[in-house]
């Protein structure tokens, strides 16, 4: 199975949209746990060998945040050794990578977006783990493309704008069945850019052409917090939901969430290159897209 791309965490939400867009004009393969485990040195040699992919495009990852608390060396192994094993076959195919990180590699108590010079201090396992999967790649690669993302969502798998439009549409019908309704609380001291998969997507095909290397911030403009994320995915699906915010205590979580992990794209604006739309702007795209649909599946 030989092919131009390949897309570790074909599956996953953003692996399914990178399959979709460049299998439009390019030889794509998808692998995913189901073919093998990157946490398997051999294995992840031999299958990407197989391929002998140009480029691989590495979104496997462990990503539940409060899972990787409770299960660091799980996290360590699949989202580090497991990014090395995927850097050390690209290496030995002469192919290049994009690892995607994530905000989450920072404090989230700065005043300001954070450029990608700035000091990274991760405080969830998740974000150790994936700041060390960016060192290794970047280790054992010195042409890399390491893109650091946030708030995912997208037509395929679990995310945030799917629970709510399900809880928008179980609110309504619990009003219209003459039910009680308790106003859905939403937490208003996280802030953030939410990004819609496609736009990740669409950003790596615009930089693969230019041979860029090295590190960029690759999120929406603007910032929200999940409250106002919640208020504009309501009103763009016209759903009149009662919805109250509220602070992060009172929601605890086993991996504390940062206060504000906004980027701003600095290197991509330096180069031309930075296609990230508004976040409000991309989420009415998607919604325009796609929320039929997802109203349907409920
Ligand atoms: N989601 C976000 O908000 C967010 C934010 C910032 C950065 N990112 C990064 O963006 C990338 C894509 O995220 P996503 O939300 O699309 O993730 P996702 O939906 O969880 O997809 C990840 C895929 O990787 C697979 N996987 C997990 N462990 C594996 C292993 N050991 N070997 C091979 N495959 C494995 C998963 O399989 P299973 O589902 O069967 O476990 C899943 O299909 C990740 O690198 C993530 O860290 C995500």
């Amino acid at each position: 199975m030989a092919c131009d791309i390949l897309v570790t965490g074909c599956r996953g939400q953003l692996g399914r949209d990178l399959m979709a867009l460049f299998s439009a004009d390019h030889s794509v393969c998808g692998v995913d746990l189901e073919e093998f485990d990157i946490r398997d040195r051999e294995r992840t040699l031999e299958v990407i060998q197989e391929a002998d992919p140009g480029i691989v495009l590495h979104a496997a990852a462990y990503t539940d945040v409060d899972g990787c608390e409770e299960n660091r060396e799980l996290a360590m192994a699949v989202n580090a050794d497991g990014a090395e094993n995927v850097a050390l076959a690209c290496r030995k195919v002469g192919a290049r990578i994009v690892y995607y990180s994530t905000d989450y590699v920072f404090d989230g108590n700065a005043d300001r977006p954070y450029t990608e010079d700035d000091q990274t201090d991760p405080q969830t396992v998740y974000g150790q783990s994936k700041l060390a999967g960016e060192q290794v790649v970047q280790g054992v690669l010195d042409d890399c493309v390491i893109l650091r993302i946030a708030w995912l969502y997208g037509r395929h798998g679990r995310n945030f704008v799917k629970t709510m439009i399900k809880l928008g549409f179980q609110q309504r019908h619990d009003l219209h069945g003459g039910r009680e309704i308790a106003p859905l609380k939403v937490v208003d001291d996280q802030f953030g850019a939410p990004c819609w998969t496609m736009d990740i997507a669409r950003q790596t095909r615009a930089i693969l052409p230019r041979q860029l290397t090295g590190l960029f911030h690759a999120t929406s403009e603007g910032e929200t917090s999940w409250y106002g994320f919640t208020q504009a995915i309501f009103a763009t699906m016209n759903l009149d939901v009662v919805v109250e915010p509220c602070t992060s205590d009172e929601f605890p979580r086993p991996a504390p969430r940062p206060k504000r992990s906004t980027l701003t794209n600095q290197r991509l604006n330096e180069a031309g290159l930075n296609i990230m739309p508004d976040w409000k702007t991309s989420l009415e795209s998607f919604l325009h897209d796609h929320g039929k649909e997802l109203a349907c599946e409920l």
